[in-house]
């Protein structure tokens, strides 16, 4: 557990290079990264490399304890690069190519991006090899940021092309999987499909799907050029990226495989704006606990390993709606929260607020003048309570290396199912993220230790695995989740669930397809609700609100049993919910999007059938985790906690009366903990 800080010296005079260093060890900063952006100034014309700049800021960090994490600068192709070869620009869907001017401005397929990717990357990995301040490298930076995973120009045309080839061999085959006979889509060869571009209706589900994929695995190939030239150099430093939160457009999974281990940067008071239901005051000022844990347990589930928050919010930023003060001691709050998730490092963005350049309005741990700002005085706190506890005990400290937190409930992700619901969501108001986090909070609202994993992830180390629309289905899925109830597991899975088939074409049979017999239930009709249509449902005696859209089931086997009903209006007195024992184990099918009330029971009975321990149900806002023989307890909330935990807890970090954006840390799981907010909930 360290804390690091993003940097760039070519910002700055260079006569400011040697005191901001020392101030960065005087900080208790471990790591700095740099070099994302600084591709004009490594090679300001064609082939003349000057990396002596970065050279000298790498060894200054290394004179001084700390160590440098660099980056490859393919996020900005420079002008002169730009203007030799314009095709090498991503073009939209209109084929408007997307001009020099920002950043994010290359396709991924272009063979001339390619080879210059390769050169830059080469010469730098070369030049900074064997250099013991080094400790490894970030690919490029937030690949998709703007909106840039998926470009239609005439390379991508090629690139698909060639993808669809290898995946259905010849065009019949592609024909008959896509459904093509509608509207006149037959095709006669693979030269004939281009991109999606612009056109007068919506595209051909199957087509986008596939364009979709095709996309996400063309930076996952882009990035795997960067991480082979990385390896090759040197194969001790560690090669990471740095994803975004809630980002739909890349398979986070897919990169990852060519990663040590994933990165994403973390902007709490941004992402919870971009959130369908408005943030409260609390929220604006510190962000939603589950909206930046899930984040956390999706990356380190990824490699499985301890991740990094390689950009962690400093302050006020500059890019949502609102530009509020992060809430007293925030930033020290993030660090320590995602330690408590497994993040072995948190790398804050950025040293100084820039006084140019489109980011002036971004804080940074010190104010333009260069004196220290709000973030300096957390992150440097952040640093020193890291250091007491990797010092207090060996165990701690053997622990922070490699420890990950250890989870007995998965919840599944897909990106697949993400982007077919995107291309026909029936409803404005599904929110894939958003639903997910429904089952998410509740399991983490009772201190349950989640992962987040694709739905082919091996199970069998689970007690209980939530699967929320499980949209796209096949019987290697169903043959997956039979095996793990078969033998012990509690499943949930939600509304939306075997709907559609690999190709994004609907099955022959009812909802839900190929998971009919491990669910006990089909579908018999299913609408979106919007919210002028009441929709209410009953479960264990109680009346709960739930929304967005209802499945009408149908139980079909005999030891099936209905436990929730819809209650008013059309869908009266229709199945809504289902549990289903099978082999040692059971599933419950919820065929609504349950309200955070009727989440949180039904969360609770598949925790208790699972015998999976919880804590009481914690005030909102309020959050504790465990990683390795250590507990957080992370106050989001605006009002104080006190902990009640066994009178011999050792606190190692604050106490059990915890103010406001505070945490406090302690050194063994209190059992039987509870957790009472001032003013109640
Ligand atoms: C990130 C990006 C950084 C910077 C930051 C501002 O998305 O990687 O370069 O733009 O946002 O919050």
């Amino acid at each position: 557990m360290r804390v690091g800080v993003c940097y760039f010296p070519e910002h700055w005079p260079a006569e400011r290079l040697e005191r901001d260093i020392e101030r960065m060890a005087d900080a208790g900063l471990q790591y700095v990264r740099m070099g994302e952006f600084s591709w004009s100034r490594l090679e300001p014309e064609p082939g003349e490399l000057d990396f002596e700049w970065l050279n000298e800021a790498v060894s200054l960090i290394g004179d001084h304890g700390m160590q440098a994490v660099l980056c490859t600068p393919t996020a900005t192709p420079p002008k002169w690069l730009v203007d030799e070869y314009p095709s090498i620009r991503q073009e939209e869907a209109d084929r408007t190519p997307r001009h020099y001017g920002s950043r994010r401005h290359y396709c991924y397929n272009s063979e001339i991006y390619r080879r210059e990717t390769r050169r830059i990357t080469r010469a730098l990995a070369e030049a900074f090899a064997d250099d013991p301040a080094v400790a490894g490298w970030q690919t490029d930076n937030e690949y998709g940021c703007h909106g840039t995973i998926r470009c239609y120009c005439d390379d991508c045309a090629t690139a698909f092309r060639q993808w669809l080839k290898e995946k259905y061999g010849d065009v019949e085959t592609l024909n008959e999987s896509w459904g093509n006979a509608f509207w006149s889509q037959d095709l006669n060869s693979f030269a004939q499909v281009d991109p999606p571009r612009h056109t007068a209706a919506e595209h051909h589900p199957a087509r986008l799907l596939d364009y979709y994929r095709f996309s996400s695995d063309s930076v996952v190939e882009y990035n795997r050029l960067q991480t082979e030239l990385l390896r090759e150099a040197d194969g001790d430093w560690f090669v990471t990226h740095n994803f975004m939160g809630h980002f739909g457009a890349l398979d986070a999974y897919d990169v990852s495989e060519d990663l040590d281990f994933a990165s994403w940067d973390s902007y709490p008071t941004g992402n919870v704006q971009g959130r369908s239901k408005p943030a409260s005051s609390a929220e604006l000022r510190v962000g939603d606990p589950d909206q930046i844990g899930f984040n956390h347990d999706l990356y380190r589930s990824a490699t499985g390993s301890p991740f990094w928050v390689m950009e962690q919010q400093p302050g006020d930023i500059n890019w949502p709606p609102y530009s509020t003060q992060p809430g007293e001691g925030a930033m020290r709050l993030w660090a320590q929260f995602a330690a408590a998730h497994g993040a072995d490092v948190v790398s804050y963005f950025r040293w100084r607020q820039c006084r140019m350049g489109q980011e002036q309005y971004h804080s940074g741990l010190l104010a333009p003048n260069g004196s220290p700002d709000r973030g300096y005085h957390d992150a440097a706190q952040a640093a020193a309570e890291f250091e007491e506890l990797l010092a207090d005990d060996p165990q701690i400290s053997g622990a922070a290396t490699g420890a990950v937190p250890k989870a007995n409930v998965a919840v599944l992700h897909d990106y697949d199912n993400l982007w077919a619901l995107e291309i026909e969501p029936n409803t404005p108001d599904f929110d894939y993220w958003e639903h997910l986090e429904t089952y998410y909070a509740a399991l983490r609202a009772r201190s349950v230790t989640v992962d987040v994993v694709p739905p082919s992830a091996e199970l069998s180390d689970y007690d209980a695995v939530v699967a929320p629309t499980l949209y796209l289905a096949d019987e290697e899925l169903a043959n997956s989740l039979e095996r793990f109830v078969d033998s012990g597991g509690e499943l949930l899975v939600t509304m939306r669930s075997g709907v559609k088939g690999p190709f994004n074409k609907l099955h022959e049979t009812r909802q839900p397809g190929p998971l009919t017999d491990l669910l006990g239930a089909e579908v018999a009709q299913f609408e979106s609700v919007p919210e002028r249509i009441e929709s209410g449902v009953n479960y264990g005696g109680e009346q709960f609100d739930c929304r967005v859209w209802n499945d009408w089931l149908s139980p079909v086997a005999d030891s099936a049993e209905v436990v929730g009903r819809y209650d008013g209006e059309l869908a009266d007195g229709e199945a809504a919910i289902v549990h289903h024992p099978v082999g040692d184990g059971s599933v419950l099918y919820v065929g609504t999007w349950p309200e955070a009330a009727l989440a949180d029971e039904l969360v609770d009975d598949l925790l208790e059938r699972a015998d999976v321990a919880t804590t009481p149900k914690l005030p909102d806002q309020v959050r504790m985790a465990h990683r390795n023989g250590l507990t957080w307890v992370a106050n989001f909330s605006e009002q104080p906690v006190v902990v009640d935990a066994p009178s011999d807890t050792r606190w190692l970090v604050g106490c059990d009366e915890l103010e406001r954006f505070d945490v406090a840390v302690a050194d063994a799981v209190p059992t039987a903990l509870t957790i009472e907010q001032e003013g109640g909930r």
